[in-house]
């Protein structure tokens, strides 16, 4: 009966693909099984009666023998990761579990463990973390290049196509005042050409603001929210209020733009999305941050929704962050929606991006 017992513990421990062992009062082993041999490479009458200072290295032997006193003691579960290296000297991650075994009486009589082999999870939580990295470095190179290029084709829609849009309005000019009176037609004619060349002049306008607002470069971040808030008051029936703290405050570059578009996106999410009559935007210091909220009172929206995919909110979140600051969005439905934004004044970016 008694070798019937012994020989199903075995078949149990066996059963376990990962080391699984038990231990007695004084960490000695009482068995071990078939994955834990093969690890250690020694037979099973090597490893019996041992303690592990006596076939483990001493600096494992050290950590093994001080969990293993730790549960004796505690009489609780103990969890740990460790590594060891393999037979080829390379470094491998393990997951252990050590628990109390109990008598009838409740006393701790030995311990029970388990280890298992955790190494390609470790690989991969590391992998991940890193592409993770490389994503948002690159999320935030390509917006810096992509930013550039806008005030690149901007400044370039402005000051070349609109400066050749002026001087054929003023050749039209000249055309015109030394047009004949009759025959009347060709006056007309001239007419609706200048008509067509101030059309072209405010579309220009309307698509190098749209572009990259030059208002944004020349007279800092407040005025171009401003700007911006009339734009959208005049494009949709939305009234905004707006409250800027500190108006003279220059902002780094950095600042300026990703404060502007984070404005800019929430205000096209409320024009599109909350079917408010009336937002708020607020901006402030707080130390040396600068902090923005733009509320409506709107229809808001299930916050914890399925609005992953949804690349408004998350390239908002993701240039806060490229500064080192934050974004919160306190939202639910039938509630309006208030997005908060911190954006750090004066540390260094977080993720650096180069700029070209
Ligand atoms: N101010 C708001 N009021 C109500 N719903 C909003 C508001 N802002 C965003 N949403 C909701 O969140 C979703 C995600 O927004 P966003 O990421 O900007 O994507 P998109 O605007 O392209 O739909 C929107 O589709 C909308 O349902
Ligand atoms: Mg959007």
């Amino acid at each position: 009966m008694r070798q019937d017992t012994k020989l199903q513990q075995r078949a149990l421990l066996d059963n376990i693909p990962d080391m699984a062992w038990l231990k007695d009062r004084d960490c000695r082993y009482l068995a071990v099984n078939t994955a834990y041999l093969e690890i250690l490479g020694i037979p099973e009458h090597a490893v019996l009666g041992k303690r592990p200072d006596e076939i483990w290295p001493a600096e494992i032997a050290e950590v093994y023998l001080r969990t293993d006193r730790a549960v004796l003691k505690s009489g609780r579960r103990r969890r740990y990761e460790e590594t060891r290296p393999d037979p080829f000297g390379i470094a491998r991650w393990f997951e252990t579990i050590k628990s109390p075994i109990r008598d009838k009486a409740g006393r701790i009589i030995g311990t029970v463990g388990i280890s298992r082999d955790i190494t390609e999870r470790k690989l991969a939580e590391s992998e991940l973390i890193k592409s993770r990295t490389q994503l948002r470095e690159l999320s935030n190179y390509l917006q810096s290049v992509r930013e550039a290029e806008r005030a690149r084709i901007s400044r370039e829609l402005h000051d070349e196509l609109g400066q050749t849009l002026t001087a054929l309005k003023m050749e039209l000019g000249w055309l015109k005042d030394r047009l004949p009176v009759e025959p009347g037609m060709l006056r007309a004619r001239l007419d609706r050409l200048v008509q067509i060349v101030d059309h072209s002049v405010t579309d220009l306008q309307r698509i190098a603001s749209d572009l990259r607002p030059m208002i944004l470069d020349e007279l800092g971040l407040a005025s171009a929210i401003q700007w911006l808030a009339q734009n959208f008051s005049e494009r949709s029936s939305l009234s905004i209020e707006l409250s800027f703290e500190l108006a003279d405050v220059v902002y780094s570059k950095d600042v300026s733009t990703a404060a502007f578009r984070i404005v800019q996106e929430a205000l096209t999410n409320i024009a599109r999305h909350s079917g408010a009559a009336s937002a708020r935007i607020v901006a402030r210091h707080s130390g040396n941050e600068l902090e923005l909220d733009i509320s409506d009172n709107g229809r808001g929206m299930d916050v914890a929704g399925s609005r992953r995919e949804q690349l408004g909110l998350v390239g908002m979140s993701e240039r806060a962050h490229m500064l080192g600051g934050s974004m919160e969005i306190d939202s639910a439905p039938g509630r309006g929606t208030c997005i908060s934004v911190r954006l750090p004044l004066l540390t260094d970016k977080v993720a650096t991006a180069a700029a070209p």
